[in-house]
């Protein structure tokens, strides 16, 4: 079902960066990577790989515990309270064990998730030799593995569907729009989606039967994309309590422990597409070879760049003259105020400015596309995103 191509080991100029690839044959294997910012010897570029690649399967692995510790605490300062606070709340208790229940039932999944990760490397084997034993993960990286989880929402459950129908459906409209398939062979046309998350929109296009290839980065994405797209053929077969880590702005108490059923489509039920594939690596350093795409399709990725001037010029030199790249987001740049981290952060105005100065032609441009975000519906505060959304064309 899923289809590679292999790369050569790059560096990439930022700590949590990360390259791999992706195998055919029914199963995402992913390959080496490497993500530095001075240039090292193979064997300390080795090292640290692997370092990295055990620093998130430790973070997988102690989930459950940091989740636990976060309860006690909630339990202590209960405990602290006078006993006459301490009665007017007779459900406390129990909500705090619900929570530790639903924190089992999640580090259940996370341990299935990376279960086989060890040998979903097709180039590299991460032989699990002095790190069995779990270490306390960095705040940081438990961030980010809750957000992780809220991602199966967005992407893979009913829950998740109006926030795709606003941030993936203008995209695959506009690629409906703009490649008819009563007009041409959709797996002649070749789509990459980079910053792919958990595959749903590359998915989506694939499933409209377009040559399509999703690329992402991280390996929290990636193992939690290779569980889905490769292990999950029933729906609603799993559930994820997201929003227990949600301790603030919930109307009930019952709220914070709501279970989300995932995969909400069997992502087996793709037709049989040896055109669809997801790499795994930095999208700068695999897309290198000028003029190959006819379309590029980012949702939400763009402001990931540390300089985004970077990512315009590969967009621009990767598509085929006459290609068209589609982009919904916005603009929060994900390196600002992080110290000893470039970033450039650009208003949309100089970021238009920028594209229309590579050559680009806006097609389609709307200002304002209201969108979310692995939003909770059931909670009290909500953000949402004034998102631009273009379709800018490479001329012929
Ligand atoms: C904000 S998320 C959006 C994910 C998905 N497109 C969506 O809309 O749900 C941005 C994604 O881009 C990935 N990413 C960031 N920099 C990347 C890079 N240089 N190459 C590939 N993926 C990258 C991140 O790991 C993250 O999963």
């Amino acid at each position: 079902m899923f289809t590679h191509s292999r790369g050569q080991r790059r560096r990439r100029d930022s700590e949590e960066s990360e390259r791999n690839h992706a195998e055919p044959g029914g199963d995402l294997e992913f390959g080496s990577y490497t993500a530095r910012r001075q240039r090292k010897s193979p064997e300390e570029e080795e090292r640290l790989e692997r370092e990295h690649f055990w620093k998130i399967i430790n973070t997988f692995t102690c989930y459950g515990s940091h989740i636990h510790e976060r309860v006690n605490r909630a339990e202590r300062q209960f405990l602290s309270l006078p006993k006459s606070q301490q009665n007017m709340m007779p459900n406390f208790q129990s909500n705090l064990d619900r929570i530790r229940k639903c924190a089992d039932h999640n580090q259940e999944i996370l341990q299935l998730i990376v279960n086989d990760c060890t040998c979903m490397f097709e180039n590299k084997e991460y032989s699990n030799n002095g790190h069995n034993k779990p270490t306390p993960a960095s705040t940081f990286d438990m961030d980010k593995l809750k957000s992780t989880i809220k991602q199966f929402v967005r992407d893979w459950s009913e829950e998740g569907k109006s926030e795709r129908e606003v941030c993936y459906q203008p995209i695959i409209n506009e690629i409906l729009k703009y490649f008819p398939k009563d007009k041409c062979d959709p797996s002649d046309i070749t789509i990459l989606v980079p910053g792919a998350g958990l595959g749903r929109l590359a998915w989506e296009i694939a499933m409209h039967g377009y040559s399509c290839q999703g690329n992402e980065w991280s390996f929290f994405m990636l193992f939690s994309s290779n569980f889905v797209l490769n292990r999950c053929s029933e729906i609603n077969a799993f559930k994820l309590y997201p929003w227990i880590h949600q301790f603030s702005n919930n109307v009930r108490s019952v709220d914070q422990v709501q279970p989300v059923y995932f995969p909400d489509v069997n992502p087996h039920d793709l037709p049989f597409n040896p055109n669809f594939s997801m790499t795994a690596g930095d999208f700068q350093e695999i897309y290198t070879d000028k003029n190959s795409w006819d379309c590029v399709a980012t949702c939400f990725f763009i402001d990931t760049a540390h300089n985004i001037l970077d990512y315009v010029e590969t967009i621009w030199n990767i598509l085929k003259p006459g290609g068209i790249w589609i982009n919904l987001g916005p603009l929060l740049y994900h390196f600002e105020n992080l110290a000893n981290e470039l970033s450039i952060e650009l208003s949309y105005e100089d970021l238009k400015n920028v594209i229309l100065q590579h050559g680009f032609l806006m097609e389609m441009e709307r200002e304002s596309v209201r969108t979310t975000y692995t939003v909770n519906p059931l909670s009290m505060m909500k953000y949402f995103f004034d998102c631009v959304f273009f379709v800018a064309r490479k001329p012929e």
